[in-house]
């Protein structure tokens, strides 16, 4: 079994180029079933979530032909099937996206519960919401099969009494070929819902106000193929933020959108790290030591849950007490026991951590619970004195495209070592 050892202490030095959004793929390459033809997806990254995707993708009936290291030419013509098998769906959350996109193009799709980071409780209810508010009939047969049927799809008001991307996805693809007007109400923002809204009007959708309190979407009876290009991912870019402030370093950070960063670049300042915005890079420079301050995880442009386990580990080292409270999940709290085993202290009460700052961590052997989990695992791996080894780092190579490698180009003593303790240089 791989795993990552890094030997820490070092400070992050140089530049890294962040890929495309992970979350935003994961909707848009559903969504190109919508097209009924060729569309070419620039910037994909090359993670394990994107290679599940694409196996449904090709399950259906998709073509799909790599153009290159990061763009595939996706050709959905030739689907002619609408069911998805527990055995697809059950490596990732986002195989929900699989209902809105097939209910859209054939008005039925017969798809699996979906899998993914065991966060807590995960219902996809505010989906189904959305689906039966269209005029689908929506049921959950045995072997946890979600059946969606619906002669004809009709525009309506759709309010979700609580932020869901993943609902707020999938609203819009089940209702760009609606009849008439959908207003989606208190939708999620995030950068990824509103570059999945860019890229359906690319493909002749009429969709407004992504990003804002509504969003207006006015059916069409035709969708064609497009060009596009996904968004940069906030949360790797982020989280490589976080790793040069952690490690005091100085780190370029490129292809990202600065404005898309804001909630972070905030609270690293108030850590102490210096956070220089440029066009398209933001550049940190850590300072001695952290600052302590508090975090409260919120939708979009709050600060983003998929940062929070990274922001701990800083925090696990800065100077004072400080206070998480996450308000998105009901359990994103499982990488605390692995941070413990390297010196951190933190103490958990429901949706609140208190983080006591230590001077600093020791390597360890830990694991990754899930994919930020494991993120913050590697950001404790490059703080830490001596050596640590993560263990389960498959969920790592779900979301950050050559994390090793772009960790390494910055100066990390990071590489892939197998169970017999032969370290292999990462390939
Ligand atoms: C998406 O998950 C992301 N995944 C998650 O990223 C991210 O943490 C989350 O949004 C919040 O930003 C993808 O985009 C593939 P939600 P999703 O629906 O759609 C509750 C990562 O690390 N809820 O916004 O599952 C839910 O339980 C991953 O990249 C319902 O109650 O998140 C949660 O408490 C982890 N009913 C809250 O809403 C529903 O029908 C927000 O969940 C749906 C959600």
């Amino acid at each position: 079994m791989k795993k990552i050892a890094v030997r820490g202490g070092r400070p992050l030095r140089g530049n890294v180029k962040i890929s495309g959004a992970k979350n935003a793929a994961a909707a848009i390459l559903p969504a190109t079933i919508l097209a009924g033809g060729k569309c070419v997806i620039e910037n994909v990254p090359g993670i394990s979530d994107v290679t599940y995707a694409l196996r449904i993708l090709r399950s259906l009936g998709a073509k799909v032909r790599p153009v290159g290291k990061n763009t595939l030419e996706i050709d959905t013509a030739p689907i002619n099937d609408f069911a998805v098998t527990h055995e697809l769906t059950r490596h990732m959350r986002a195989s929900y996206y699989f209902i809105g996109a097939l209910l859209g193009r054939f008005g039925q799709a017969r798809v699996a519960m979906p899998g993914g980071c065991n966060l807590g409780v995960r219902p996809i209810d505010l989906h189904e919401k959305a689906f039966a508010a269209l005029g689908a009939e929506v049921e959950t047969e045995e072997n946890a099969i979600i059946s969606v049927k619906a002669e004809k799809l009709i525009g309506k008001s759709i309010y979700f009494d609580v932020v869901s991307v993943g609902a707020t996805a999938n609203a819009m693809l089940a209702a760009v070929r609606a009849e008439g007007r959908t207003e989606i109400e208190n939708p999620a923002k995030e950068p990824h819902i509103v570059d999945l809204a860019n890229f359906l009007n690319a493909m002749g959708a009429n969709i407004r106000g992504a990003g804002t309190d509504i969003i207006r979407v006015d059916g069409v009876s035709e969708l064609h193929g497009c060009t596009w290009s996904v968004v940069p991912d906030q949360i790797e870019a982020g989280t490589y933020m976080v790793a040069a402030a952690a490690t005091g370093g100085d780190v370029m950070i490129e292809n990202v959108t600065p404005k898309h960063l804001e909630a972070i670049t905030a609270k690293l300042r108030e850590s102490g790290a210096e956070v220089e915005e440029g066009d398209d890079s933001v550049r940190v420079i850590g300072c001695e030591r952290p600052a302590k301050c508090s975090v409260k995880t919120m939708p979009h442009p709050g600060f983003p849950t998929d940062m929070q386990p990274q922001m701990a580990v800083l925090l696990s080292i800065a100077n004072g007490t400080s206070y998480i409270t996450e308000s998105i999940f009901d359990n994103r709290f499982r990488y605390v026991d692995q941070l413990a085993r390297m010196g951190a202290v933190v103490k958990v009460d429901g949706k609140m951590a208190v983080v006591e700052g230590v001077e600093n961590l020791m390597g360890a052997p830990v694991q990754a619970d899930d994919l930020r989990a494991g993120a913050a695992m590697l950001i404790a791996g490059l703080v830490a004195h001596g050596q640590t080894e993560i263990d389960r780092i498959e969920f790592i190579e779900r979301g950050y495209e050559d994390v090793v490698e772009k960790l390494r180009s910055l100066g990390a003593d990071i590489r892939y070592i197998h169970d017999k303790d032969t370290a292999i240089l990462a390939s």
